[in-house]
């Protein structure tokens, strides 16, 4: 286990993680011009994730790259043909609202009490460079994090090894003094296959993925993890 002097590089995914994608659909919804979404924001959230994610994984397996902003506009666009909801204004407002996404409770403190032990801690996200800015930016987290790693670099989509690649270029090995930590089941057992400490962070109590990895730790929430590293 580590301590004070075995610092950790915690590094974070993003979306899901730190960041509660659900939190677009929902505040349009309780808006001023949400009354169309009000009975169906969880569904519109819901297709949304899950399109926006299969076509990261489409695209990588094909080759055919693009960045997260686009691919989270596509995720919409099914989303809310599927609500029946043709409204270009509504649209603009959820895109908008997804630059400035609620953190999950108790974010900002994880990190500075992770910063505070001496640890390293970071993101590396599948989201476009713009986009994690202004996620970070909005959150209030810039001062909590040493590096924010986009994919882009990469150019390719999770789990691809290249993208874990990118936390050994920033921060040196070996593999097992980066703890990653991910709500995402299948991302967590992608860092787990290359070599990184996981944490799985178990929010809705799933099922453990049938991948080629498992979690090293299962969380309900972030709040315990200072006290796994
Ligand atoms: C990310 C996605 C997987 O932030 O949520 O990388």
């Amino acid at each position: 286990m580590p301590n004070q002097t075995q610092p950790f590089v915690c590094v974070f995914d993003a979306y899901g993680t730190l960041f509660d994608v659900n939190a677009a659909a929902r505040r349009a919804a309780e808006g001023p011009d949400g009354a169309r979404l009000k009975e169906v924001w969880p569904e519109v959230a819901r297709d949304w994730r899950m399109k926006q994610l299969q076509y990261t994984w489409l695209r990588a397996v094909a080759g055919r790259h693009c960045d997260f902003w686009k691919v989270t506009q596509d995720g919409l666009d099914w989303a809310l043909e599927a609500a029946g909801l043709d409204d270009p204004a509504l649209r603009q407002r959820l895109l908008d609202l997804y630059l400035e996404l609620d953190t999950y409770p108790g974010v900002p403190d994880v990190l500075s009490t992770l910063k505070a032990a001496g640890h390293k801690t970071a993101i590396l996200s599948n989201g476009s460079p713009d986009m994690l800015a202004a996620a970070v930016t909005s959150a209030g987290l810039t001062d909590k994090l040493d590096s924010v790693l986009s994919v882009e670099e990469a150019g390719i989509f999770k789990p691809h090894d290249r993208v874990y690649d990118l936390v050994i270029d920033q921060f040196g090995g070996p593999k097992h003094k980066v703890l990653f930590v991910s709500s995402n089941g299948w991302d967590a057992a992608g860092a787990a296959g290359y070599g990184f400490r996981t944490v799985w962070v178990n929010r809705a109590g799933d099922p453990v993925d049938r991948l080629y990895a498992e979690p090293h730790h299962i969380l309900p929430d972030l709040t315990s993890l200072p006290e796994v590293v």
